[in-house]
């Protein structure tokens, strides 16, 4: 690692801020009203808030306890704790070398609608078929992507994140603001079908707020279950050694335990609301049943030129905002997963960052070209374990996301619940005389609850039942 990387965040505030850059990006904005709106909305979210409160908590907080007490990248950390184990740091190498192809993909959609509103063309995006026609269109979802991944890859290159973070301590809670203000703006919408049957906002909130369990089965229930799992490892950035170096820049004298909490209540409430701003619009438009029946990577692509287009020249205005603000909280994300690989990179083949760079974002660009085949030239349609009907994208989200990252999770647990021995994690939390507030849950979860719950999800994932 290059020096300036050994440099440590200023304070709690900057590394929460740092963690939350990382954590709150599209995995928050576009993919959480995507499986919110796919299980029909209120149950997802309350498995989501207790898979959170319980094993989230204790996930974050054992990525960044074992950054800061070895001090190291994940390569290295878990070959510190346990020489054995070295090889699980080198696996969460592969989570972000996944993700970032297709991150780059919808981070170009982003772009792509952002243009699209800052020349005023908001009615055509809101027109049926845009999205559609857009990204099985050859070249521009392609053009976009290469900008999106080019600007991404010059940070990295010129390893300014720290310059970019500076800026999200502004943008950050504007694009929380506006997400409020868009879910809120939601919930006067209504809409009356061709049947004349009104459909209002209020409705459409209930439908992703209270739980419905009518036709619950117990195969549903998994289904929910894993979604909602790996949507929290996705989300909070954990299980794919982001966190963990993140951990290693925080000063010994910050209390993690606050600061893990700090970043989960941010990163929840942008995925709430912003489900809060989708799901009821699809409801309104749609009708809750093609909500389920058609929830897909393109829900947000579909739903919100509709709500910003019902707000009339305003919605423009909004819209341009919208998409430059979640542009740049993408940004803040796909820098943090190309950091990741670019960094690993960097050790194993004994290169410059600059050379890396290059390497890494070639590559990245290769895949996302692929993943943007899928839509047209590559199509096919593949039915996956957790129910979703997909393309290349949504297969490249479920291996990294419902495959990987369980088994990442399930090794973790094992080497800090029963090799390493919680205690570990305990003192690093503990180690200025900080309070750890939920420890003997904690202890309960890293020993029993998530190894098997994970093991389960894994096996469903892979389709065993
Ligand atoms: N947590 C980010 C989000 O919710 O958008 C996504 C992400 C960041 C995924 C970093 C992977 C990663 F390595």
């Amino acid at each position: 690692m290059e020096q300036q990387k050994k440099s440590s965040f200023s304070g709690s505030i900057g590394f929460v801020l740092a963690a939350a850059g990382s954590a709150v990006g599209l995995g928050n904005i576009w993919r959480f009203p995507n499986l919110a709106a796919k299980h029909g909305g209120g149950l997802f979210i309350l498995v989501y808030i207790a898979l959170v409160l319980l094993f989230g908590f204790a996930l974050l907080m054992t990525d960044i306890a074992i950054g800061r007490k070895t001090g190291m990248n994940a390569g290295n950390a878990y070959g510190a704790i346990h020489k054995k184990w070295k090889w699980v740091g080198h696996l969460t190498f592969v989570v972000p070398a996944i993700i970032m192809t297709y991150y780059t993909v919808i981070g170009g959609w982003i772009l792509k609608y952002f243009t699209e509103y800052v020349t005023f063309n908001g009615a055509q995006v809101a027109s049926d078929g845009y999205f559609g026609n857009f990204t099985s269109s050859t070249v521009a979802p392609v053009v976009f992507m290469l900008i999106y991944l080019a600007i991404t890859a010059i940070i990295v290159y010129a390893g300014v994140e720290k310059g970019i973070e500076k800026f999200s301590k502004i943008v950050m809670p504007c694009l929380l603001i506006l997400i409020a203000g868009i879910a809120i703006y939601s919930l006067t919408l209504s809409y009356t079908t061709e049947s004349g049957e009104i459909r209002t906002g209020l409705q459409g909130v209930a439908v992703y707020l209270v739980p419905n369990f009518d036709g619950l089965t117990v195969g549903k229930f998994f289904n929910i279950m894993l979604d909602a799992m790996n949507q929290m490892f996705y989300s909070l950035s954990v299980a794919m050694g982001i966190m963990i170096t993140y951990g290693s820049y925080v000063k010994k004298d910050i209390n993690i335990n606050k600061s893990v909490t700090q970043i989960q209540i941010f990163d929840t409430m942008v995925a709430i609301l912003s489900g809060m701003m989708i799901v009821p619009a699809v409801c309104v438009f749609f009708g809750p049943e093609r909500m389920v029946n058609e929830a897909g990577a393109g829900l947000m692509f579909v739903t919100l030129p509709k709500v910003f287009e019902n707000m009339g020249f305003a919605g423009n205005i909004v819209a341009i905002f919208f998409f430059i603000m979640v542009a740049f909280a993408a940004l803040t994300s796909s820098v943090s997963i190309m950091e990741t690989v670019v960094a690993s990179c960097m050790e194993y083949f004994k290169k410059t960052r600059k050379q890396m760079s290059l390497l890494v974002a070639a590559v990245a660009a290769i895949g996302a070209v692929l993943i943007c085949m899928g839509y047209n030239v590559l199509y096919f349609e593949i039915a996956l374990p957790n129910g979703t009907v997909g393309q290349l994208l949504d297969i490249a989200d479920y291996i990294s996301n419902s495959v990987i990252m369980p088994l990442i999770t399930i090794l973790t647990c094992v080497l800090i619940g029963w090799i390493a021995k919680p205690k570990w994690v305990i003192d690093e939390v503990q180690r200025n005389g900080e309070k750890f507030a939920r420890k003997g849950l904690f202890i309960v979860i890293i020993k029993y609850v998530a190894p098997v719950v994970m093991t389960i999800l894994l096996l469903k994932a892979l389709g065993v039942f």
